[in-house]
Formats: structure tokens, sequence, C-alpha cells
């Protein structure tokens, strides 16, 4: 069974539901209203308007410049266009870890401005308080765990996380606090399958997973990744559904050359 067709919109129960039903969930980056739309009318569960924004909207190296005005006006985008899906968008880096009212400030910003149906936030018991304090004020909240872009200086690498046991049971002590504080949901990116498998199974909220492997409640991925739109970033987790990099570059290739040999426009393409 799916749920595909039948649902007006996407909200945090339907994916519950999922989970309890054994329906993968579908999740995908997206930053603005034209590829927001396609998605959402292909029929795409959840649209993470991901503060990856700064990496392949903005061409930072990591996702710490972006800010809470940016995501807004990506989240803003990505509304207008989904009627069906999800929309969640994620709190950028020093918009929520000061203190808790700083958190709900930022949160409340994302619900009103951008008129998003949820927020993401990276990080376990260290920002338990403020998850705790932007749900008591009913917006729901993703929480990530695992590879955590944010802290990618703390980290020191992109590798992959929990390898090791005791990172793993941190781990999963994380995420049993995120579900205790009312998380609806929780993405786990780049840790071993064999610890995904765990924590899906643990917990009753939906695992969403990135380079989490297969056991997971549902997968997501990068826009730019899964189109093939980067070109020098192929982790292992990742699939790529079209080459658009090569594509985008020989159709431009053409234009110009259509232009530079005056074959466009004809006299069809004319008024
Ligand atoms: O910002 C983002 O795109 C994300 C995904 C990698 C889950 O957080």
């Amino acid at each position: 069974m799916s749920t595909h067709g039948e649902i007006k919109r996407v909200t945090t129960h339907t994916l519950q539901w999922m989970k309890q039903q054994g329906e993968r969930i579908s999740m995908i980056t997206a930053y603005d209203f034209s590829m927001a739309r396609i998605f959402d009318d292909a029929g795409i569960d959840v649209i993470l308007v991901g503060d990856s924004a700064s990496n392949v909207m903005a061409g930072h190296e990591t996702t710490l410049p972006i800010t809470l005005d940016h995501m807004i006006y990506h989240g803003q985008s990505v509304v207008r266009a989904a009627k069906r899906c999800l929309i969640v968008v994620d709190l950028p880096f020093g918009s929520y870890q000061g203190n808790s009212k700083e958190a709900l400030n930022s949160s409340i910003r994302i619900m009103k401005e951008a008129g998003a149906h949820a927020i993401k936030l990276e990080g376990g018991l260290e920002v338990i308080e403020s998850i705790r304090r932007i749900i008591s004020a009913g917006v729901p909240v993703m929480g990530h765990l695992g590879l955590t872009p944010q802290s990618i200086y703390q980290f020191g690498t992109y590798a992959v996380r929990a390898k090791e046991e005791e990172e793993a049971e941190r781990l999963i002590e994380n995420a049993h606090e995120l579900q205790e504080a009312g998380c609806f949901a929780l993405v786990l990116e780049k840790i071993p399958a064999s610890l995904g498998k765990r924590v899906a199974e643990a917990l009753k909220i939906p695992v969403i997973g990135i380079g989490a492997g297969m056991h997971v409640d549902g997968q997501v991925l990068v826009m730019h990744d899964m189109l093939g739109i980067t070109k020098d970033f192929s982790p292992r987790f990742l699939r790529r559904y079209l080459n658009l990099y090569d594509d985008i570059k020989e159709a431009t290739g053409n234009f110009i050359n259509d232009v530079k040999s005056r074959d466009f426009p004809n006299e069809k393409e004319q008024y």
C-alpha cells in the first residue's frame, strides 16, 4: 500500500503512519520554487529546505555561513510551490545553539515568515532544552544525529560517524532523548548501516537516513547530488539518477554554437 495519490497533504502524522505500515519515506532537499514544484508533483513525501543551500546554492565550503534570513527566503520559495508534501526547514548554525529562547524565536520566524510545517536542527542532549521549548510552542521538530555538518570544525572530517561502540551507544542514547522530547522524526547521517538498523528498530518515530543504510524508515538526498549537478562529490551512499552537469553543459554549448552561427533564432522563432 502506498500513500501516493491518496493524501491531500503529508503531515507528521502521515510519516508516523508510514513507519507503522512499513512504507518507506522519500525526502529530498529543495531550495527554490521551480524544483520544489517538480518534486512535489512527482509525489515526494518530504521536502527539506536544508542548510546545504549554503554549499549547493551559495557556493560556501560549509553550512556555517548561511543565515536565518537566507533560510527563510529559500523556505518561502519552496512553500509557494509544494502543495502536497511536508516542508521542513533547517535552523541554520548560530540560530539556536545560544539558548532555548533564541531557538524558539528562530523557529517561530521560520514557521511564520516561510510558512514551513516543521523545523530541523542538529544535535542531541546539548540542544534538548531548546527542542522541548520549540515543541511546547507547537512547532514540530525533526532531529539530526550522526554526521552533523554544522559541527564540522569539531569533527575535523566528513568521515563515517559512530563506528566505535562507545559513540554508537551515545548516538542511541541521544536518539531516545530526542524521541522523548517529542521530535516527530530523526535524520541519521553517515553512520554504519547496522547502527541505522538498531536506531530505527528501537525508536517509534521515523528514522530517515542519508548514508545510514537500507534498514531505516526513509531516505533523503541532496537534490544536486541525486540529479548529478554536483560533480566532485561521490560518497558511497550516493545514487545519481541523472547526470545533469554534463547534460546542462552540453545543452549550453549547443546554445552558444547556435547563437554564434546565427542559427538561433530562425524565421519561426521571431515576431
Ligand atoms: O542540509 C541538508 O541538506 C541536510 C541533509 C543532508 C539531511 O541536512
